[in-house]
């Protein structure tokens, strides 16, 4: 059925270009009350409307974009017309990360990350190897077989654990408690994010909003410390805090203790939760998929014949690193990547209004059928090189692409292969029956209520 400008409904045509087509949704709030009643099937089922989707949240204006092709032309070669969505300028994010790299822009930006990349070469990162290694094999002799345990928690606390040991050395060890527990308070008000209560809370003092400012004060406290110690002592720790203290722009200034401590508190952020989730969710997959589980037990028993993993096996480990790829497929940890529109540009040949919010979603084009094969099942063994290759290229994102890839995505494989291999060397995780596993995507894709599993002697 077509409107009275011979276009199909919901499409209107302006300066010549058309507008998206999209859901209608409420008159008021437009589409939140449906995208916070099921965020992923309704990020899913805008598909349906093509590969760029209208949508209206309350008074901003929001497109989808599901094409591989329209994702690299904004996060990559048109990058420069985009700079991050209004989420995160929020006051919540604003607080916690400052200027840190994940929400800077523009030089600012540039120069943190020319500041930072040396702390994130191959070369520097291989000497964490052996700290993973070892936080995951300290965690795995507290287990108990036949024991119950929320893994995700445990993988939670592995991850601070390393990027606290990695970023901080061992003096400061002691504090990794209170920063955990900080950190998990401080993102409860993103699970609630795109609601009317996420706006009050952003902007009154209720009580949710008065928690979260102690916690990101506390978290201030223990990090600002830290970096006095370290200026104090003026060691090098071979650690990230030392690299980026170290760290010299090309004029020979170096970061204030402001900006150390916005990019600190992102590394937390950033590198924390994101690789427990896809160590967590790849867990519940392997308990789900008995012969992926079987395959991933014999290369582990053929690479390191019973020794603890090093960085020189992970080449080997080719199975164990299909899975975390294939886990990451369908539970991307970030499973959205948000842009706003600088300029008024066109996307697929529709128009995009300047400050138009741009969302690519890994949900939704990694389980695209047109790019991944019965996408709905878990196959590790469908990332052969040939595949790979064939792959266009934004079909499959898990750490964001162009200027603002994931700056700590070496790390975190590293990590993800080294900790499964540790683990999986020792136990099977069968999920336990009676406990559903269900999603809560906040600002990460998290497991809602955990991952109960029990603990198996292999
Ligand atoms: C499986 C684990 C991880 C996933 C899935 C992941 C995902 C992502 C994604 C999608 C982005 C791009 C965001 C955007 O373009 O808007 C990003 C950026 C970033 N990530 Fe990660 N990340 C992971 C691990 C890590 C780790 C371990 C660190 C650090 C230790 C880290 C630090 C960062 C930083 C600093 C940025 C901002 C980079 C910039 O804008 O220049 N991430 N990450």
């Amino acid at each position: 059925m077509n409107n009275e400008q011979g276009l199909p409904l919901g499409q209107t045509k302006t300066l010549g270009k058309t507008l998206p087509p999209g859901p209608k949704g409420h008159p008021i709030l437009g589409v939140m009350p449906e995208f916070n009643r099921d965020t992923l099937g309704f990020i899913t089922r805008c598909r349906d409307y093509g590969d760029v989707v209208r949508a209206r949240f309350f008074y901003v204006t929001a497109y989808f974009l599901y094409h591989p092709d329209d994702i690299e032309y904004v996060v990559s070669t048109n990058a420069r017309n985009f700079h991050k969505s209004m989420s995160l300028r929020s006051n919540f994010f604003q607080r916690l990360v400052g200027n840190g790299l994940l929400t800077s822009e523009g030089e600012m930006w540039k120069r943190q990350r020319r500041l930072a990349q040396p702390a994130f070469h191959r070369q520097r990162i291989s000497a964490y190897g052996d700290v993973m290694v070892d936080y995951a094999q300290r965690t795995i002799t507290r287990w108990r077989a036949g024991e119950v345990r929320d893994i995700h928690r445990d993988m939670m606390w592995l991850t601070l654990e390393i990027v606290v040991r990695t970023l901080f050395n061992a003096d400061v060890s002691q504090d990794a408690e209170k920063v955990g527990r900080s950190l998990s308070e401080i993102v409860k008000p993103f699970a609630s994010q795109a609601t009317i209560k996420w706006i009050l809370d952003n902007r009154l003092p209720t009580a949710a909003h008065r928690r979260f400012h102690r916690e990101a004060q506390n978290l201030d406290d223990i990090v600002y410390r830290i970096i006095a110690d370290r200026r104090a002592s003026g060691l090098d720790q071979g650690d990230l805090l030392s690299m980026l203290l170290g760290a010299q722009d090309e004029d020979g200034s170096q970061m204030t203790d402001k900006q150390l401590r916005d990019e600190v508190m992102t590394l937390f952020l950033a590198g924390h939760e994101t690789t427990a989730l896809t160590l967590s969710w790849t867990w519940y997959l392997l308990a789900q998929n008995p012969l992926a589980e079987k395959k991933f037990h014999a290369e582990l028993d053929d690479v390191l014949g019973g020794q603890l993993p090093t960085l020189e096996d992970l080449p080997r480990l080719k199975f164990t690193d299909m899975i975390a790829r294939e886990a990451m497929r369908l539970y991307p940890p970030a499973y959205g990547l948000g842009r706003e529109a600088i300029e008024e540009c066109e996307i697929g040949g529709f128009r995009v209004p300047q400050k138009t919010q741009v969302f690519m979603f890994q949900w939704a084009t990694q389980r695209d059928p047109r790019f991944f094969t019965e996408p709905e099942v878990f196959h590790p063994e469908r990332w052969t090189e040939e595949f790979t290759a064939s792959l266009p290229k934004y079909a499959y994102f898990p750490f964001g692409g162009g200027p603002r890839f994931c700056i700590g995505n070496t790390f975190a494989m590293m990590e993800i292969v080294l900790v499964l291999a540790t683990i999986g060397q020792r136990f099977r995780l069968p999920i336990v029956p009676d406990h559903p596993v269900s999603i809560l995507p906040a600002m990460s894709l998290r497991p809602k209520d955990g991952i109960r599993v029990v603990v198996e002697n292999r």
